[in-house]
């Protein structure tokens, strides 16, 4: 079984994105072959400054090794060693119908929120953002891959695609399935709706400690006194993020006494704070090992990038031969 994925180095990585995301691609690294890489061709749909990018992708390197993405299990690259990808989404662009793109949230949100008549707003990249990423996952013979729930709409698009071009050309692609963890598909911010680097809710996997407690110490509550009882303390936001950072015994002791009445906001969140300092703490000493390495970690990714090249041709060629192109 192939496994892939792919993230952005558009931003600090925070935990949504790893209990979305990294979490459960490193967990499968034992499950089958395992191909992660750093999707650099799709920031540029957002982020338009060189050095930033180039600072980010080290860094999102940096923090999925820390996290336990291991070398020896996984192929890991960046995505523009492989121009391969590029090469296939133009093939696949002419068999993805417009209207499944204009249909999808990436672009309709951000046009409907921005327009798009500056950078600012949408450009094509990001219209044709699912293509290359059905080019990213078709092109590696993928079987599985585990994304946060916001993507599912990109890999049916990516389905529709490959069935679309098989049924034109031949059998040519494999045909992918989604994993999206229910427990945590969707991890809530400070303000309670979706974490994202977009709404400014984060809390960081690797941030400096005063910011990230203060980030915690600001996650929204209501007014009821602390001797209220609550008898909704499933849903406060403290708890459930709680049930991501503490073992599931401490966690359901917490959420009791929060329904019961007498546990305080102020108590809980720091409480909160200390099981996500102690969770990422290991992670957070490996990485420090990485970043006075930086030449293993850049050795990584060209290694990564030759192994992956060789799957990828292959597959290529394969389209290139169903299409007539060769
Ligand atoms: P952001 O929303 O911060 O821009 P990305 O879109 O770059 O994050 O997401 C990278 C990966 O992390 C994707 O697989 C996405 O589904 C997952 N992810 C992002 N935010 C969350 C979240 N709040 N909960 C669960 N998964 C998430
Ligand atoms: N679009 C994904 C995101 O923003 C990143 C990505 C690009 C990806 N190509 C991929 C994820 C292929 C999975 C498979 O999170």
């Amino acid at each position: 079984m192939r496994i892939l994925s792919g993230i952005q180095p558009s931003g600090t990585l925070h935990i949504g994105n790893y209990f979305g995301m990294m979490k459960p691609a490193i967990e499968l690294q034992d499950k089958g072959e395992a191909f992660y890489f750093i999707a650099n061709y799709h920031s540029m749909t957002s982020l338009f400054d060189a050095q930033q990018r180039r600072m980010n992708t080290l860094d999102v390197a940096l923090d999925f090794m820390a996290c336990g993405l291991d070398p020896k299990k996984s192929v890991f690259w960046k995505q523009s060693d492989l121009p391969e990808v590029t090469e296939l989404a133009w093939l696949l662009s002419t068999v993805a119908p417009m209207g499944l793109l204009e249909r999808c949230h990436s672009y309709k949100d951000k046009k409907a929120r921005l327009g798009g008549n500056d950078l600012d707003g949408v450009n094509h990249g990001l219209f044709a953002y699912p293509v290359l990423m059905a080019a990213d996952i078709l092109i590696f013979d993928s079987n599985l891959v585990p994304v946060g729930r916001d993507q599912k709409q990109h890999i049916e698009v990516t389905r529709d695609i490959a069935i679309k071009f098989n049924n034109l050309y031949g059998e040519t692609f494999v045909i992918p399935e989604p994993l999206i963890q229910n427990d945590v598909a969707v991890v809530p911010g400070s303000d309670g709706q979706k974490m994202s680097k977009s709404y400014g809710n984060t809390i960081d996997i690797f941030g400096e400690e005063k910011a990230q407690r203060k980030k915690v110490m600001g996650l929204v509550m209501d007014s009821r006194t602390p001797q209220e009882p609550k008898p909704d303390a499933e849903k406060n936001l403290a708890i459930q993020l709680l049930k991501l950072l503490a073992e599931p015994a401490v966690a359901a002791d917490f959420e009791n006494r929060l329904r019961a009445g007498g546990l305080g906001y102020g108590d809980l969140k720091k409480a909160l704070f200390e099981h996500y300092w102690n969770y990422f703490a290991p992670m957070r000493a490996r990485r420090e090992e990485l970043a006075d390495n930086l030449d293993h970690v850049r050795q990584v990714l060209q290694e990564g990038a030759s192994r992956a090249r060789e799957v990828a041709s292959k597959v290529l060629e394969r389209a290139k031969q169903a299409s007539g192109l060769n």
